[in-house]
């Protein structure tokens, strides 16, 4: 059986003085939804999109919007975004009390995602596995784009995977870093339900045909 699995396109890397057209680009060449990547300066080192731009991703796109807050304090933000986001991923390393963020999105029709650090062990979300939309497994540190793929990481989506089919929950793992065409099939091999990748689509000349290499890269006979 061929896997396919989802690829979102991580705006990160767009031109934003053509935001609008890199949508479209992405969006007709295949991807599945757009990343939002919005950081605080205070949980990473370094400043990225804020609330508003989602609403402005939305009136370009039905795509699904997936927003990945590296933030301090997600909870304060998780209102503000819940119209137009289809999933946000919020860090354990930032969340005191991840129940009450899980509860908080799911209220508000939102799709929790937690997202880890790749030096946080996935023992530290143990208990809420089953009760979240995903895993976002960082594979570079946050905070930019362009960075290279951790190997290590496939050890940690391999296990996570290994406990989520063993537990039978309906949990998807999303991979975030440094994907492109040779990452990526390694990624769905270890487990990957979903990739991300900003700098292999955006940073390429053919961005509509980078989509669709990583689509094709990322199929997977299981
Ligand atoms: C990193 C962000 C990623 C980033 C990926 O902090 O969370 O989503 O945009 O960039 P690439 O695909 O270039 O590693
Ligand atoms: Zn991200």
């Amino acid at each position: 059986m061929i896997i396919l699995v989802e690829v979102g396109a991580s705006i990160l890397s767009a031109d934003y003085g053509h935001l609008k057209e890199e949508i479209k680009k992405v969006e007709e060449a295949g991807v599945d939804f757009i990343h939002i990547d919005m950081m605080d300066g205070h949980f990473v080192p370094n400043l990225s999109m804020g609330i508003g731009i989602s609403k402005y991703v939305s009136e370009i796109t039905n795509l699904p919007i997936d927003v990945h807050l590296m933030v301090e304090h997600p909870e304060k933000f998780s209102l503000a975004l819940a119209e137009e986001a289809d999933t946000i991923s919020f860090h354990i390393e930032a969340c005191r009390f991840p129940f009450r963020m899980v509860g908080l999105l799911k209220e508000s029709g939102v799709k929790p995602i937690i997202a880890l650090n790749p030096s946080t062990p996935i023992d530290t979300i143990e208990y809420i596995l089953e009760y979240i939309h995903g895993v976002l497994v960082m594979t570079v540190e946050p905070g930019f784009s362009g960075q290279s793929f951790m190997n290590p990481m496939l050890k940690k989506i391999d296990k996570l995977k290994t406990t989520i089919l063993a537990e039978g929950y309906d949990t998807k793992i999303y991979v975030d870093g440094g994907i492109n065409a040779k990452t990526a099939p390694k990624a769905v091999e270890a487990g990957a339900d979903c990739l991300i990748s900003a700098s292999a689509i955006y940073k390429q000349e053919d961005v509509g045909g980078a989509v669709k290499l990583l689509k094709e890269s990322a199929k997977f006979k299981r």
